[in-house]
């Protein structure tokens, strides 16, 4: 198999898929799978079968989701920045939720709804101003960020709702960010909830349902160790906040289910030093996996094959993009490596193949599963 190239073992994501259903067994909790962070037909195949809905994003993985066999009942379509063709596709089909992120859009799906003379089903995004103590370009719910209803488009909302006659306001929808892995935030999410929950049936009606989006983190540290993530501790914060609400919840992880199912192999084109650094050039680069370059994100990566434990040298393992940025792993202790030599790449199963780029005339990477 040529280098680089994704290796997705779909055995531990049949573990993390049944381990994620017993801790939602005998609940009302159900598991929308955010497609943004993996949108690879053999995973989706997989996801759809153990009885999970899909979070899109957009149009495009609208047709994605269906296509590996989701019923469009099980979509929910969400994103800040829907088209009219997007929204009027998402009608069509009759995807079972809109998830709206403000007044405007609301407005759109409803003119868009009269159009094709339809009722729709929309959950309101409400940015509860909440610090998810992760990394800043993957927080979501503070006020400064773009996501969401703020207060005072709510409010407004309140007071026009009557005007939009072919929209059901059925959920309201939160997600405050990525990676997340202090439990306390998922409580201090729940505890906002329920005061929103008190001022929306006052203000609006019964709710069907409420959506808390994803968010929970997994362990690029120790992949080996922690395969599966805590998903026990992750569910039972819901589980004892949100008893006395007796309502179905509604969740869209991506990352903790897909992000250590997929590696990605890349080849040790050359090794140059430098008076300070010890570089080894791979075939891998941002354009197949962003996060470092984008945000510092740590992966480990292992050598493929014996390793000598006692000659090992500080690497940065950097990619062949035109961009100091392209900079996989920074210090890297690894066996003295030479060129034609492997390197795996841990923890890309999620937002990995998904964040791929094409420039500098990057062509897609196969994928291989075991
Ligand atoms: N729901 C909504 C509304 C979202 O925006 C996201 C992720 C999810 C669910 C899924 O979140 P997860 O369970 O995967 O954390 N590219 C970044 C992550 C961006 C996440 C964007 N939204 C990264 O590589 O860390």
């Amino acid at each position: 198999m040529r280098t680089p190239h994704f290796i997705y073992d779909l055995k531990l994501l049949e573990m993390t898929l049944s381990e994620l259903n017993t801790q939602i067994k005998q609940t009302k909790f159900k598991v929308h799978y955010a497609v943004k962070a993996n949108s690879n037909k053999e995973l989706l195949k997989m996801i759809e079968k153990f009885g999970l809905g899909a979070d899109c994003v957009s149009g495009q993985e609208i047709r994605w989701a269906l296509d590996a066999g989701f019923g469009a009942t099980e979509i929910v379509y969400a994103g800040v920045g829907k088209t009219d063709e997007e929204i009027t596709f998402a009608i069509k089909n009759k995807i079972g939720v809109i998830h709206c992120e403000g007044l405007q859009e609301l407005i759109a799906i409803n003119e868009i709804a009269i159009l094709l003379g339809e009722s729709v089903d929309v959950a309101l995004r409400l940015n509860p101003n909440i610090d998810a103590l992760t990394h800043a370009k993957i927080t979501t719910g503070l006020s400064e960020n773009k996501f969401g209803f703020s207060e005072m488009e709510l409010e407004e909302l309140i007071l026009t709702k009557d005007k939009y006659k072919n929209i059901n306001i059925t959920g309201l929808h939160f997600h405050i960010g990525s990676q997340i892995n202090e439990m306390k935030v998922f409580e201090t999410l729940c505890n906002k909830i329920k005061d929103y929950l008190i001022y929306f049936e006052d203000n609006i009606g019964q709710l069907k349902y409420l959506n808390v989006g994803g968010g929970l983190g997994i362990d690029y540290y120790n992949p080996d160790e922690n395969k599966i993530p805590d998903f026990k501790s992750y569910f039972d914060v819901f589980k004892s906040k949100l008893k006395e609400q007796d309502i179905n919840v509604h969740f869209e992880l991506g990352r903790s289910i897909v992000g250590q199912c997929g590696y990605l192999k890349t080849k040790v084109l050359y090794i140059k030093s430098t008076q300070t650094k010890q570089f080894a050039i791979v075939d891998a680069g941002m354009t197949e996996l962003l996060r470092p370059a984008l945000y510092n994100a740590y992966h480990k990566i292992d050598f493929e094959g014996i390793s000598f434990i006692e000659n090992q040298k500080q690497y940065d393992i950097v990619g062949p993009i035109c961009e100091s940025s392209d900079c996989l792993g920074v210090n890297v202790l690894l066996p003295e490596l030479r060129r034609g030599d492997t390197l795996i790449i841990k923890s890309c199963g999620a937002y990995a193949e998904s964040m791929r780029l094409n420039y500098n005339g990057r062509k897609k990477i196969e994928s291989t599963y075991i």
